[in-house]
């Protein structure tokens, strides 16, 4: 299931031409794109699509999935008893109706908060959903990037990511459809060690804009991605990653020019909340 995404290059043309558009089809734009413009670019539903649905919730990840992002991104944390969810803050209060922090909630007690009212009425009732429901949901059909968010507030959820994957045979080796990032590099290194055979990243903030050559080959060692804040890619961080062979997915983008920006910065991939930013034109596979 290849597929050429492209975006296109030359914020001026496509900005100005579109002025106005009410809704511009990709077959159109497709023909003004030439083929020199046309790079493989990888599209991630940041949340799941959410720019158009609650995020982490099961409604944005079939958005994005609907929307043809080649992978959806969640952040898995632990409740209180064990169970591996996906939710982004580490409390409950931002993104349901309920309070406290993940940690000290059972899975019960999150289950029953209303996970989709904040975003809209029409999403009422959306569920925060499990790791294991999401990978039973959407192996297959779409990649799959698996945050750990601040692993370190959950000792042992590397090994409890690791045996939800093994137990779908989702850790065989050249399996490019998981991968599984964080922040805590630490726990990358641990998780690489649990699952060789899977695509591991790192997360990297604004406070990366200087990374050396050095640091990551570092992190190539255990890690196939580099992905940083967009607003610290540069020409030659992209080159820098490339020559340590790794790709690079900044995060996030939100808007048609920040998506244009990181096209044209030449990078591999872009975590976005809005899917339809970067176009898709289906290529037959060879
Ligand atoms: O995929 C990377 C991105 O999700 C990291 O930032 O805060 O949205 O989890 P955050
Ligand atoms: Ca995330």
């Amino acid at each position: 299931m290849k597929r050429i995404v492209t975006v296109l290059a030359g914020v001026g043309i496509a900005m100005s031409s579109f002025a106005g558009t009410a809704a511009a089809e990709p077959a159109e734009l497709s023909s003004i794109v030439s083929k020199q413009e046309q790079q493989k670019m990888i599209n991630v539903a940041h949340r799941g699509a959410s720019g158009h649905a609650p995020e982490n919730t099961m409604a944005a990840f079939h958005k994005g999935f609907e929307m043809k992002a080649d992978y959806i991104e969640i952040d898995v944390q632990m409740t209180k008893d064990g169970e591996l969810i996906a939710i982004h803050d580490t409390t409950v209060d931002r993104t349901t109706n309920g309070t406290g922090a993940v940690g000290s909630l059972t899975f019960e007690e999150i289950r029953q908060l209303d996970a989709g009212s904040w975003f809209g009425p029409e999403f009422a009732g959306e569920k925060v959903p499990t790791f294991e429901e999401i990978l039973d949901a959407f192996r297959g059909k779409v990649g799959i990037l698996i945050e750990l968010k601040a692993p370190e507030l959950y000792p042992g959820i590397e090994e409890k990511v690791a045996e939800a994957l093994m137990e779908r045979n989702l850790h065989r080796p050249n399996n490019e459809k998981i991968i599984i990032q964080s922040f805590n590099h630490e726990s990358m290194q641990t998780s690489k060690e649990l699952l060789p055979n899977v695509p591991h990243g790192v997360l990297a903030g604004a406070s990366w804009a200087d990374v050396t050559e050095e640091q990551l080959a570092e992190f190539a060692t255990y890690a196939d991605y580099f992905n940083p804040n967009m607003n610290i890619v540069t020409h030659d961080l992209v080159a820098d990653v490339h020559e340590a062979d790794m790709k690079i997915y900044p995060y996030t983008s939100r808007s048609q020019e920040q998506a244009l920006r990181l096209f044209d910065l030449g990078v591999d991939g872009i975590i976005t909340d809005y899917t339809e930013h970067v176009y898709h034109h289906p290529v037959k596979s060879k």
